[in-house]
């Protein structure tokens, strides 16, 4: 079987879902089922599968130039116009520049590149090492699967390369010790930072990187008061501050960027997925103007700045996003997950009665269902029950997608989700909970006469 994170290595013999076509909220599969996709592909699809729109500022692009390159003081208009529209709509703090990449992955790689020829031009050549959290996602190339806080990316594979290491999850309900509140737990994981700081030597650590909201680890919200403490600790000891906003950027969290949400003020920003609703690749990292200046002026020095994809700016993906861009604003999409996201959140959360939920978290227009006996994070279900994976096929059955990573669910579902949309959404999850309900029971009882 396939591990969750796993893409790329296709075999046949699992009856994968061979998905066909897609509109709006939904998507078909080749044998003509619809699905209501609640994951929006894969946190990609804000404005659905068929956006003509984006469709049609795609195709005039190919029809005009379908490819250049941004080598050797070449570029294209398309990239030049979409770099200026990022650095003016991300404003928790002033951005300068815009790096394009291809992905997520690639973007966070391209971050510690920068970083370290940021440190190596200001002549600090042993402070390089980022500082990540456990349970964060951060992509599946050498770097960003290092920079990853979840063994199964490591396991096997050789990583994290060592330059990395992690500190706490910061998973409130599941690590906070008896009594303490959610400001006291943030303040001890701060000062377990600081501890991990003093410990390497401050003079070594490059960066710190988090995604505002963790979300392929598990659906993480940060703990009140958790980044405002964070941020003291790393500008304490002159460390950057890398925001992972990869699936909190464009609007899913009800605000532009996660760092809006969070009072994040980051150095260095990475971005894909959502950028072009999925629709071409397309990741940028997007770069503050303190460090820009010194990697500016060190490549001037030393005549090159050697980093870079032949598919970086690509002029179609940037074509299509720049349209994207268009639409978030136009169509305040930011006001739109606002006036949805109560009714998708609310009707959720109704849910954590059931005696299989353990908790429900999420904000705007992202939420994970944890599922565990006795409402405990300490008691999980034996792994070989698969509730996590039963509930998701029973939602797939009902012509419902969502993610289950372990016994946590996920779902991201397209930003432009209607209210009678929400209303099949928690429908379908309903049907599905409660047969995922009597399954856990059936295994209790089987459990109980074996005993
Ligand atoms: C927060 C975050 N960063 C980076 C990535 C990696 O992106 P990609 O799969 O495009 O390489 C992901 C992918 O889900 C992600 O969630």
């Amino acid at each position: 079987m396939l591990a969750p994170f796993t893409a790329g290595w296709q075999i046949t013999d699992v009856n994968p879902l061979i998905i066909d076509k897609s509109e709006g909220c939904y998507v078909y599969d080749i044998n003509g089922k619809k699905y209501l996709d609640a994951l929006a592909g894969l946190w990609c699809t804000s404005l659905g599968g068929s956006e003509s729109r984006l469709i049609e500022a795609a195709t005039a692009q190919l029809k005009k130039l379908p490819f250049y390159h941004s080598f050797f003081n070449r570029t294209t208009e398309p990239s030049l116009v979409l770099a200026n529209e990022l650095i003016e709509l991300f404003t928790a703090r002033k951005m300068a520049k815009a790096f394009f990449v291809n992905s997520g992955s690639e973007a966070n790689d391209t971050v510690v590149k920068l970083v370290w020829y940021y440190n190596n031009a200001l002549g600090r050549p042993k402070k390089k090492k980022f500082i990540a959290r456990d349970e964060s996602y951060h992509g599946s190339t050498m770097i960003a699967a290092s920079l990853s806080g979840l063994p199964a990316l490591h396991y096997k594979f050789d990583l994290p390369l060592p330059f990395v290491l992690h500190t706490n999850s910061p998973h409130y309900w599941r690590y906070h010790l008896p009594g303490e509140t959610e400001e006291e737990f943030s303040t001890r994981l701060a000062n377990n930072l600081e501890k991990l700081i003093l410990k390497e030597g401050p003079d070594t650590i490059a960066a710190f990187i988090a995604e505002p909201l963790m979300a392929a680890g598990g659906l993480i919200p940060p703990p009140a008061t958790y980044f405002e403490k964070i941020q003291a600790v790393l500008k304490k000891y002159d460390i950057l501050f890398v925001a992972d906003e990869v699936i909190c950027g464009f609007g899913r969290l009800g605000t532009m960027f996660g760092c809006d949400k969070y009072n994040i003020k980051p150095d260095l920003v990475s971005l894909a997925k959502a950028l072009s609703s999925g629709y071409l690749p397309i990741g940028a990292v997007l770069v503050s103007p303190e460090v820009s200046e010194v990697i500016d002026s060190q490549s001037k020095e030393i005549g090159s700045f050697f980093h870079g994809f032949t598919y970086s700016g690509h002029p179609v993906s940037c074509a299509l996003a720049i349209e994207a861009l268009k639409i978030y604003k136009e169509g305040n999409i930011v006001d739109k997950v606002n006036k949805i996201s109560p009714k998708f959140q609310d009707g959720l959360k109704a849910f954590s009665d059931s005696p299989i939920i353990g908790e429900i978290r999420g904000t705007g227009l992202i939420l994970g269902v944890e599922f565990v006996k006795n409402k405990s994070p300490n008691d999980p279900f034996p792994e070989e029950w698969g509730v996590g994976n039963y509930f998701g096929a029973q939602c797939e059955k009902h012509g419902l997608i969502v993610r289950s990573g372990g016994d946590t669910i996920m779902l991201s579902p397209p930003l432009i989700i209607s209210p009678q949309e929400v209303d099949e959404l928690l429908s379908i999850f309903g049907k599905a909970l409660k047969a995922t309900e009597e399954r856990v029971q059936k295994l209790k009882s089987q459990l109980k006469s074996k005993l």
